[in-house]
């Protein structure tokens, strides 16, 4: 017996309901437990496999001469973006750049972020804003490094490529610079985006990203699956963008 794809569904992302989103994170805790939607276990694998993959893409701009060194200069500024309460943050983004800037629209969250800050990881923090990504208008040329994780399912398509488009001149041009996208990837036989009313938001497939990307104007430099993640879970793969 062969299974035809279902035709003539509406687009997933028609359904977003971005009041919906927030009402749904205004009410959840401030917490790993809340961030992860249950799995605050996975935190801890998720930052390592994160900044493995952060360190490669380092190295390989670094010139071969000086590949020997251990430790890699800071970054001059990044952003954490769809933040939360700053797990990315605190435990990858603040020991690799002189300035993180926090873009989440939960001010809960972003209040919870400084909490058991001190010195000179709280000075590190940037600017802090209380915007969802589709209303953020970012700086051109500044950023070295813009780190979008499991946020991205709560814009549009249109309003992601758009996002994604500024995003790419937000790229600081003198520096070497990247976009980085870690997102739940659709399981769906038919490779058809998923929408969770719980938070409104949509968990797209790895094709459909990759038509996104295209559309922005950027090109995939490295990609590659998060390993070690419970087995009941999306599979989640981490991009890294440059400007095409
Ligand atoms: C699953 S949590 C992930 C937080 C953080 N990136 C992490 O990995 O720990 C999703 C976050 O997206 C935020 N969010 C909801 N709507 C958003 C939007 N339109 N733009 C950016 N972030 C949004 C939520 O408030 C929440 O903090």
């Amino acid at each position: 017996m062969t299974f035809d794809p279902p035709l003539h569904t509406p687009p997933a992302d028609a359904a977003i309901d971005q009041q919906a989103s927030i009402a749904y994170w205004e009410s959840v805790s401030a917490d790993n437990n809340g961030m992860l939607g249950g799995y605050p276990q996975t935190s801890r694998i998720d930052l390592v496999g994160s900044s493995n993959f952060l360190m490669k893409l380092r190295r390989s701009k670094q010139p071969a001469s000086t590949l020997s060194k251990q430790s890699l200069e800071p970054l001059e500024r990044v952003a954490d973006c769809g933040a939360g309460i700053g797990r990315i943050t605190k435990g990858l983004l603040i020991s690799v750049a002189k300035k993180v800037d926090v873009v989440e629209p939960v001010k809960k969250f972003t209040d919870e972020l400084f909490a058991g800050l001190e010195g000179e990881d709280k000075g590190r923090v940037g600017e802090v804003v209380n915007l969802g990504l589709q209303d953020w208008t970012l700086e051109a040329g500044a950023y070295d490094l813009l780190w979008n994780q499991w946020c991205l399912g709560h814009l549009t398509d249109a309003q992601l490529v758009a996002y994604l488009s500024r995003c790419k001149d937000g790229l600081a041009k003198s520096r070497a610079s990247w976009i980085v996208v870690k997102e739940n990837m659709s399981s769906d036989i038919w490779k058809k985006d998923i929408y969770d009313e719980e938070d409104s938001h949509v968990t797209r497939s790895d094709d459909k990203f990759r038509a996104l990307f295209m559309e922005a104007g950027l090109k995939i430099v490295a990609t590659e699956l998060q390993k070690g993640f419970p087995k009941e879970l999306y599979p989640v793969r981490v991009y890294a963008l440059r400007p095409e």
